[in-house]
């Protein structure tokens, strides 16, 4: 090829680049969607240059008006990508150079496609978290208005998914809201600490150019600059970061995921989901089958691959920008795109979601979720807890033999295992009656579920 037809960062390489090699070090297909924070950063850096009389105000319109029209051009779709200028910087840089000439290859001064792709990532993360937080937010809603529903309706907890205590539905609804509320911080906390400016840092070494840092990062919207450039070009903690906080979101929904699953069995008979959120099988006539929420569980393995991916990504990189960092918008493309997926299908089936209050209730007195609450009125008729436990222990043993529940049994079989019971042990055991007993705060009461639904409904009332 004639050298001056070479495009500038070809002129140092003789021949012409391989094809093979450009498809493989392409990463236009993939980080075009980051354009209008590239065009953003450009217009920031142009306009800081212009401050710096590194580029006169003439130059600078030229930019600005140039780069405006090619963001038009890919929004509607009328811009030519083309895989030769290897990402989303330089097709930009190449279209705004082919729009306006001379100015146009003023742009990229004082900057290198390391500082900018930095910078890149970092706003658009800014925005995706808010996405995130705002799906979150709907999520969380749902949770709330499903619990209202049944503050009152009593189900059994479990810990090993055996039967442990009697809790309220609307508790183990709104231990979910919890979870998310996490998620929510967690990713509040990752943009807080991303938040900071690396443009100006250049290739890995700043710029001999008067470049105003902190110029850019203001009109970017930065709290601050990176400090060290070095650094700057290659610190991608906070995609790491991310795809954790991702990985963790997709773990909640998993675990909702498999409660419902488990909970829509025959079996259990808990809930109903309804048939618009369900699949049938291509052979089998009965059956309704919960596949979105298999789905949302497996898609949890594929958040950790990205995490996973991302990690060994970043592990024993050399100092300074390597191309390596270039696969980190795959697995943070792929991570947050399933997490919103999942967020926007979980909050879908909440919404479309019913308890079967009767079979719960109706089964409530299976597996002595009260004897937890029998060995707590020993406790209040002055017998130590450790003997409590073993006395309800041997009732419990007892009731087995005989094929009883505990709400069955005589006062003068209760009395056979300990004196202190009385006529007043009815109000302890019974699954529905123990839920009003509840009194330690957070506890899985009806009371203290009214608590937190008036507490999530302010909260989330004011995001
Ligand atoms: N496309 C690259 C990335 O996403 C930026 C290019 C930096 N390349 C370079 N040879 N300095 O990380």
């Amino acid at each position: 090829m004639d050298n001056a037809k070479k495009k500038s960062w070809e002129k140092r390489l003789a021949g012409e680049p391989d094809a093979l090699m450009v498809d493989f070090v392409e990463s236009l297909s993939y980080d075009k969607r980051l354009y209008k924070y590239d065009i953003v950063g450009s217009i920031a850096h142009a306009q800081m240059l212009a401050e710096q009389k590194l580029i006169t105000k003439e130059e600078l319109k030229a930019i600005k008006d140039g780069l405006i029209e090619i963001s038009q051009e890919i929004a509607e779709g009328r811009f030519k990508f083309q895989k030769k200028y290897e990402d989303i910087h330089m097709a930009i840089e190449d279209a705004l150079i082919k729009k306006i000439g001379e100015a146009g290859k003023k742009l990229h001064t004082g900057r290198s496609r390391n500082d900018q792709v930095a910078t890149d990532i970092r706003l658009w993360m800014r925005d995706e978290i808010e996405i995130l937080q705002a799906k979150i937010i709907l999520l969380q809603k749902a949770f709330v208005k499903l619990a209202g529903k049944y503050t009152k309706d009593v189900m059994p907890g479990y810990t090993h998914l055996q039967r442990a205590q009697p809790i309220v539905i609307a508790s183990y609804l709104l231990s979910f809201v919890e979870q998310f509320e996490r998620d929510f911080i967690r990713l509040k906390n990752c943009k807080d600490l991303l938040n900071v400016s690396p443009l100006g840092s250049g290739a890995v070494a700043g710029s001999t150019l008067p470049l105003d840092r902190k110029s850019t990062a203001k009109q970017l919207g930065f709290r601050d600059i990176s400090y060290n450039s070095i650094d700057a070009v290659s610190d991608r903690d906070f995609c790491a970061e991310f795809i954790f906080d991702c990985a963790l979101i997709a773990t909640h929904l998993s675990r909702l995921a498999e409660d419902w699953i488990i909970y829509s069995t025959s079996e259990f008979g808990f809930i109903r989901i309804d048939d618009s959120y369900c699949t049938s099988s291509s052979m089998m006539p009965q059956k309704r089958n919960p596949d979105i929420l298999e789905l949302i569980r497996s898609k949890a393995g594929g958040v950790y691959g990205s995490l996973m991916a991302m990690l060994t990504i970043l592990k024993a990189q050399p100092s300074g920008y390597n191309r390596d960092l270039q696969e980190d918008k795959i697995h943070l493309f792929t991570a947050s795109d399933t997490v919103r997926a999942s967020l926007d299908m979980a909050c879908a089936i909440l919404g479309h979601t019913k308890f079967n209050t009767e079979r719960i209730s109706d089964g409530l007195d299976e597996g002595f979720l009260d004897a937890t609450a029998l060995a707590e009125y020993l406790v209040t008729k002055g017998v130590a807890f450790r003997e409590a436990h073993g006395i309800v222990g041997s009732l419990v043993a007892y009731c087995e033999k005989k094929n009883k529940k505990l709400d069955e049994l005589s006062l003068d079989e209760f009395n056979k295992y300990s004196s202190v019971i009385e006529e007043d042990v009815c109000e302890s055991i019974d699954a529905a009656e123990v839920v009003s007993k509840y009194v330690t705060e957070g506890a899985a009461g009806p009371r203290q579920a009214k608590e937190q639904i008036a507490y999530w409904n302010k909260q989330l009332a004011e995001r």
